[in-house]
């Protein structure tokens, strides 16, 4: 009996690796990766997105982000290890940004 209840729980710990594939964890990743998602700013699909018009000295202003499904993975890599005015700060880890930049990659395709 003991044995059997071993047996059943390492199948369940192998089994729950798996459980979300890779395309659903990158996806999670970027819907809310520390709680702020990304979606927010540059929309499902990493494409350019309207985030806040105001006034600036009497001057009509735009705070705009530009497309981030298109960028070379170095250059990915360095904004979100970087201060960018108007965005969280993140502090991913180098695989979760590998994973977002994985997701992004992937919108762009369709
Ligand atoms: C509150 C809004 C906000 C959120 C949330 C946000 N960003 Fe940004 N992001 C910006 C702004 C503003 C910029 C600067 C404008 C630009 O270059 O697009 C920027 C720039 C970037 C850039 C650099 C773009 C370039 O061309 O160099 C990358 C990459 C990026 N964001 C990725 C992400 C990822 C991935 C997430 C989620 C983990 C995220 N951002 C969440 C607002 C945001």
């Amino acid at each position: 009996m003991k044995l059997i209840i071993v047996l059943l729980f390492s199948f369940f710990l192998e089994a729950n690796e798996d459980f979300i594939t890779k395309d659903e964890y990158a996806s999670q990743l970027y819907k809310n990766p520390r709680g702020i998602s990304c979606v927010l700013c540059h929309n499902k699909d990493g494409s350019s997105k309207l985030i806040a018009k105001y006034t600036h000295k009497q001057r009509a202003r735009e705070l705009k982000t530009s497309q981030i499904n298109n960028l070379k993975y170095e250059d990915f890599y360095k904004a979100l290890n970087s201060r960018i005015l108007g965005m969280p700060r993140y502090f991913l880890t180098d695989s979760e940004i590998k994973l977002l930049y994985y997701y992004l990659q992937k919108q762009k395709k369709k």
